[in-house]
């Protein structure tokens, strides 16, 4: 038996946390940093601030995405967050046209799926043992008729986190995927907005009902989210790969 119940200590690790700026974020690059771990950051926000050395790059842009793979494989991390993502509503019939469909899989897939490809071949490169994390959504699981693009995107990387495991294992990195279920960070201004246009609610009323409606009773935190980063993120998880877990208070059952 191996009895493993020290702290988790990322020393010597380094780490690329992007959608550094939002919530969930900010939070994962505190937490890494906190255990130990040299943190990278980076978001389209121009300003940042937190315990990283940062980098302002456009996921959706060419040059900003072809900029940030350069960098990916000069830093080479050990652990990628790969978090950047935008939301937005719109159904078939209403609101999800095909722009809408260019922007929402240009960030949350084409620029996920590239950091994720630079940060591997990166790992690979340099021979040793790596942890890939992606944040998927309680909405990749199910579609939702006013939510047509952001669950697809969501659910594409569930399936790429399945392939790149499959991909990666031989080479002793692991990829997984956190399924946030609704968490209280600046993306639920935009969410909570939308709904009040699309279902003619009050501004807050959406935000409140979600929380109630969660079995564990409220909305989640970016802390809940980062704690499941950190677990992912080291040697406690060393036998899971492929896998999506879900931090949503008992929302999504699989
Ligand atoms: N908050 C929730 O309830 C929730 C639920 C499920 C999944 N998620 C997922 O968790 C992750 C983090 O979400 P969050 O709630 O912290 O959102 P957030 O909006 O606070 O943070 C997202 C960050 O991504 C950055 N970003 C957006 N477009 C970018 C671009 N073109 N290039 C570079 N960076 C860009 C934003 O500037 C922002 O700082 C996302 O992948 C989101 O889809 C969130």
């Amino acid at each position: 038996m191996t009895l493993n119940a020290a702290p988790t200590d990322l020393t010597g690790k380094t780490v690329l946390v992007t959608g550094a700026a939002g919530g969930i974020g900010q939070s994962a690059v505190a937490h890494f940093a906190a255990l130990g771990a040299t943190v990278y950051a980076t978001d389209i926000a121009a300003d940042f601030s937190g315990p990283a050395t940062y980098q302002q790059f456009d996921l959706l842009d060419d040059d900003g995405l072809s900029a940030c793979v350069d960098w990916i494989s000069e830093i080479a991390p050990d652990i990628l967050f790969n978090n950047a993502a935008i939301f937005d509503m719109g159904s078939i019939l209403d609101g999800g046209d095909l722009a809408q469909m260019d922007r929402l899989f240009g960030v949350n897939v084409r620029g996920f799926y590239a950091v994720m490809q630079a940060t591997a071949k990166a790992m690979v490169a340099k021979a040793s043992p790596g942890s890939i994390i992606n944040l998927a959504s309680q909405a990749g699981h199910r579609g939702e008729a006013l939510v047509a693009h952001y669950c697809a995107t969501k659910a594409a990387v569930i399936s790429y986190t399945q392939s790149a495991a499959l991909a990666l294992a031989p080479h002793n990195i692991r990829v997984n995927a956190i399924s946030p279920g609704v968490i209280d960070t600046p993306m639920w201004e935009t969410v909570d907005a939308l709904f009040a246009k699309f279902e003619n609610k009050a501004p807050g009323q959406k935000k409140r009902e979600v929380g109630r409606a969660v079995p564990l009773g409220a909305m989640g935190t970016p802390d809940d989210v980062a704690r499941a980063a950190v677990f992912l993120a080291s040697d406690q998880s060393a036998y899971m790969t492929a896998q999506t877990i879900g931090v949503d208070g008992g929302n999504v059952l699989r």
